[in-house]
């Protein structure tokens, strides 16, 4: 018998992974302005609210993000343990530079730019100080991702290569190549700056 398209399971069987990651919620203690940033970053709409929770999506997901006010949320201190950050792929070089040039203009701009080798990530802290990655893969495929894995590139820095995001746009809008644009420079380095900036 089947159900939504797949045999019913006999709890014996393998895992059963799950369909899709659906969303996050935040606790916070300013609603407001994390409704206005999130709304800003991701484009994303409010489908609920309520003066203790938002819902917002930017999809065809009922929610991919709720805001929680509950009564007694603290602020998180730094470096405390648990989420580091939500990261957001972008469908091409194009959309990512969008947004840069888009945010940018309103006010938000990234707190680090990293080159990883497999993406090109921006960084960004919520009013709560959360990390948001803005990000695109640079391999069209997982065959030449996985090239890259057992690279002497990646042997070489498999953390990532600082970038300038206001150079990436003014070369990407040049007319220069997504492939050279996010071509990984291994032997570039992560400034020590950015990687502290990340671990706050
Ligand atoms: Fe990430």
């Amino acid at each position: 018998m089947a159900e939504n398209g797949s045999a019913r399971s006999d709890g014996a069987a393998a895992p059963i992974p799950p369909a899709k990651f659906a969303h996050a919620v935040l606790r916070t203690t300013r609603l407001n302005e994390m409704l206005e940033w999130y709304r800003t970053v991701l484009g994303a709409r409010v489908v609920f609210q309520t003066p203790m929770l938002a819902f917002m999506t930017y999809d065809d997901e009922h929610h991919r993000l709720a805001l929680a006010a509950f009564p007694g949320t603290v602020e998180r201190p730094p470096r405390s343990a648990g989420l580091d950050h939500l990261a957001y792929t972008y469908a091409n070089l194009g959309d990512l530079v969008a947004t840069y040039e888009r945010l940018k203009a309103a006010g938000v701009t990234p707190v680090a730019n990293i080159n990883h080798g497999m993406t090109t990530s921006m960084y960004y802290r919520d009013p709560d100080g959360n990390k948001v990655e803005l990000q695109i893969d640079n391999f069209p495929d997982t065959e030449s991702l996985h090239a890259f894995f057992k690279s002497a590139d990646f042997a070489k820095n498999p953390i990532g290569v600082d970038f300038d995001p206001d150079e990436l746009a003014r070369r990407y809008r040049a007319g220069e190549s997504a492939s050279e644009l996010t071509r990984y420079r291994a032997e570039k380095g992560l400034n020590r700056a950015t990687m502290a900036r990340l671990g706050e």
